[in-house]
């Protein structure tokens, strides 16, 4: 889940697809890759209590991923946290052998358990994002249906090719996810429009609307999917789980 803007949905749609495509009876792994630890402050888990999280993963010999893995209440959905630590691998990752394959190395062990690996980037296209473009098969680009949305894409488009060139040939877009829209109001109506002028098939049929419902779910500190099972958040993270998995 890549977009160097930050709130844009990210984090909301790492857990909420994660929940959907688990209850659809996938194997899921969550990577919070975000020093904030939204993701993993999201599924009820307060980041700064852990003594180990992804950044041991990734920086330590002595640590496997496997140490790391917190399972969530949610049947089928595991956690790889983050917390601040995470904001020091950046700098100390710079002078290390192969750095963008930190990660994708550390969680090699663990992806023959999942059917899915989410990982959900921090708003930045440093050596933390590239890692995990480095690591995955897919990019998952939430673009929020506000004015700027389209603003900074063509750098991110440019980010992906230059790994996809460099040091994962195998990577592809598997969408672009229309967020925060709001049909009532002609502005989100005109933005969407421009992205899907933009992007064409690559943009999800699915759209998320904006609802105080998603806010709700991370104090509550779980998936919209179990917290509000019947809403139309809720339904519509699980037609883009079914929409991701037809892709
Ligand atoms: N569809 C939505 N409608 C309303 N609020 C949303 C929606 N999606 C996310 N949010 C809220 O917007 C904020 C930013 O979302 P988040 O998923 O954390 O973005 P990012 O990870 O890209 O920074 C959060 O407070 C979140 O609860
Ligand atoms: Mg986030």
């Amino acid at each position: 889940m890549v977009n160097q803007k930050g709130g844009v949905g990210k984090t909301t749609t790492t857990i909420n697809l994660g929940a959907a495509l688990a209850e659809l009876g996938r194997r899921v792994l969550l990577v919070d890759f975000d020093p904030q630890g939204a993701l993993s402050v999201g599924l009820g888990i307060n980041p700064l209590e852990l003594d180990l999280t992804v950044y041991n993963a990734i920086m330590q010999s002595d640590c496997a991923v496997e140490d790391v893995v917190l399972k969530t209440d949610v049947d089928g959905l595991d956690l790889v946290p983050a917390n601040i630590d995470l904001s020091a691998a950046e700098v100390q990752l710079v002078g290390e052998v192969a750095r963008e394959q930190v990660l994708a190395r550390s969680l090699a062990p663990v992806t023959p358990d999942y059917d899915v690996v989410l990982i959900d980037c921090q708003p930045s296209l440093g050596l933390l994002t590239v890692n995990a473009l480095t690591a995955a098969h897919g990019v998952i680009v939430p673009l929020e249906c506000e004015f700027f949305a389209l603003r900074g894409v063509a750098l991110l488009v440019d980010t992906i090719r230059k790994v996809q060139d460099r040091l994962n040939p195998d990577l592809e877009v598997d969408g672009i996810l229309a967020t925060m829209y709001d049909g009532r109001t002609l502005h989100s109506r005109e933005v969407l429009a421009r992205v899907v002028e933009a992007f064409g098939d690559q943009v999800f049929h699915t759209v998320i609307s904006r609802t105080v419902r998603f806010p709700e779910t991370t104090v509550a500190g779980e998936p919209i999917t179990t917290y509000a099972s019947s809403s139309a958040g809720a339904a519509a993270y699980r037609q883009l789980a079914l929409e991701v998995l037809s892709r």
